[in-house]
C-alpha cells in the first residue's frame, strides 16, 4: 500500500509517497517528477552502511547515474564547513546543471543536503529520503533547509522545497528506539495542534506504533505529512500561521539550551515543553487541566518524558528570552485550545505568567 500526498506550492508542488518496503520504488518515483538522471546520494556513513547499496543500485538499475557522497553522522556537521566539502565533491565528479541532489538519512543529512541543493550552481533539483521518525513526519517536507552557526542553530539556510519526498516507514526498523521516540513528540504535536480525532488514534492504537506496525505507521507518518502540507501552503516561509508547527518548542528549545544540545534529544525536549505549554494553556483558561493530563498520559504511554530538568527558573527565563519569538520583552506562545486547535499568544509578562508552570512542572515535583 502506497500514501500519496501533494504538496500545493503551485510550480513548485510535489509528492510525498509513504509505504512500507517502497525503497526499491526510488527510481519509479524520480521518474515520474523528472528528476535529473544523474544524481548525487547525500548520507551518512551509519544511515548509507544500511540503505546506500540499495538505493544506489536501485537507481541505477532505473537508468540514473548515482553516486553517494559522504558526510560525517552528527548535529555538530552539519556545518558551512561540511558543506564546503559537499561542494568539493560535486566540483571534483563534475556534476552540472543537469544534476539532482537527494538527501537519505536524517534531519541532518536533509537539512544540509536542501541547502547544498539550493545553492549550488544556483539551485539543482533535490529530493528528500528521510529515514528517521522525525524527519519523515517533519523536516522532510516544508523545504525548511540550512545549517548551523558556531552562534546558533539553523541560522544560515533557505526555503526551498524538494521535487519529491519518498518514506519507506520499514527504515525505522533500524532506527535506534530513543530516535523513534522523540520523532513520535512531533506526531502528538500534530494532533494536539490540528486534529483532535488523530490525538484520540493515537491514545488508542499508539502502542502499534511502539512495535512498529506497518499499517500504523503509514497513517501516522501520512497524517503528519498531510498537516504539516496543509500549514505550509498557507503560510510557506513562516509568516504566521505556519509558527503553530513551534507548539512546545519554545520551552524545548530552552531545555535543549540548559542541558546541552546533544544530551537531550530534540524530540525530548518538545515533550517536555508541549506539557508545560498544556499547563499554561490550561491557567489561561484556553483549555482544562485534564487536556493537559491526556497529552501527559499519551506522552508517558509513548515513553517520552513529560518533566522539565531542573534549572534554576530564571535561567529558564534567561533562555526563553532568547528564543526567536521575543519581540520587545514579550514572548509569543504557541497554546492549545483544547485538544486538535491552538493559537499564539502574546505573553508581556513571562516571568509572572511561566515562573508557576516552570515550579510545576520540574523533575521530581508532584505535578
Ligand atoms: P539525525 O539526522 O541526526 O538522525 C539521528 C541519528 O539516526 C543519526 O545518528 C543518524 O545517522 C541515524 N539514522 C538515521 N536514519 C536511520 C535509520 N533508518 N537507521 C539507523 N540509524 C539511522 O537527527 P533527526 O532527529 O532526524 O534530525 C534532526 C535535525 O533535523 C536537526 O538538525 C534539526 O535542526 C533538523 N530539523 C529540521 C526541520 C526542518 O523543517 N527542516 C524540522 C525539524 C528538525
Ligand atoms: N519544523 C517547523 C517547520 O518546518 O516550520
Amino acid at each position: 500500500m502506497i500514501k500519496t500526498l501533494n504538496v500545493g506550492l503551485g510550480e513548485r508542488s510535489y509528492p510525498i509517497h509513504i509505504g512500507s518496503g517502497i525503497l526499491p520504488l526510488l527510481g519509479q518515483s524520480l521518474k515520474a517528477v523528472s528528476f535529473p538522471r544523474r544524481v548525487a546520494v547525500l548520507t551518512n556513513p551509519t544511515v548509507g552502511h544500511l540503505y546506500a547499496a540499495q538505493v544506489l543500485e536501485g537507481l541505477r538499475a532505473a537508468d540514473f547515474a548515482a553516486t553517494d557522497i559522504l558526510i560525517p553522522d552528527g548535529e555538530e556537521y552539519k556545518t558551512l564547513e561540511t558543506l564546503q566539502g559537499v561542494f568539493d565533491a560535486l566540483i571534483a565528479q563534475g556534476f552540472d546543471r543537469g544534476c539532482g541532489i537527494l538527501a537519505l538519512g536524517g534531519g541532518v543529512v536533509g537539512d544540509l543536503a536542501g541547502f547544498a541543493a539550493a545553492v549550488y550552481l544556483r539551485g539543482v533539483p533535490f529530493a528528500q529520503v528521510p529515514t528517521t521518525l522525525l524527519a519523515q513526519v517533519d523536516s522532510s517536507v516544508g523545504g525548511k533547509t540550512g545549517v548551523n552557526h558556531r552562534l546558533g542553530k539553523n541560522l544560515i539556510g533557505a526555503f526551498y522545497q524538494p521535487r519529491l519526498v519518498h518514506i519507506d516507514v520499514d527504515t525505522l526498523t533500524t532506527l535506534p528506539e530513543r530516535e523513534f521516540r522523540a520523532g513520535l513528540a512531533e506526531v502528538v504535536k500534530y494532533g494536539v495542534i490540528r486534529d483532535a480525532d488523530f490525538f484520540a488514534w493515537l491514545e488508542q492504537q499508539g502502542c502499534e506504533l511502539l512495535v512498529l506496525k506497518p499499517e500504523a505507521l503509514i497513517k501516522a507518518v501520512g497524517i503528519s505529512c498531510q498537516i504539516k502540507a496543509d500549514i505550509v501552503e498557507v503560510d510557506e516561509k513562516e509568516g504566521g500561521l505556519r509558527a503553530i508547527l513551534n507548539y512546545g518548542h519554545t520551552l524545548g528549545h530552552a531545555v535543549e539550551l540548559l542541558s546541552g544540545y546533544g544530551s537531550v534529544r530534540h524530540g525530548e525536549a518538545v515533550a517536555m515543553g508541549m506539557v508545560a505549554a498544556a499547563a499554561l494553556a490550561a491557567d489561561l483558561g484556553l483549555a482544562g487541566d485534564k487536556d493537559r493530563r491526556r497529552i501527559e498520559d499519551l506522552l508517558r504511554a509513548l515513553h517520552l518524558p513529560v518533566r522539565l530538568p531542573r534549572h534554576a527558573p530564571e535561567a529558564y527565563l534567561e533562555a526563553l528570552m532568547r528564543d526567536k519569538k521575543v519581540k520587545e520583552g514579550s514572548l509569543n506562545l504557541i497554546l492549545n485550545r483544547g485538544i486538535g486547535a491552538c493559537e499564539v499568544r502574546k505573553v508581556a509578562d513571562p516571568a509572572r505568567t511561566l515562573l508557576p508552570v516552570l515550579e510545576r512542572f520540574q523533575e521530581d515535583l508532584p505535578a
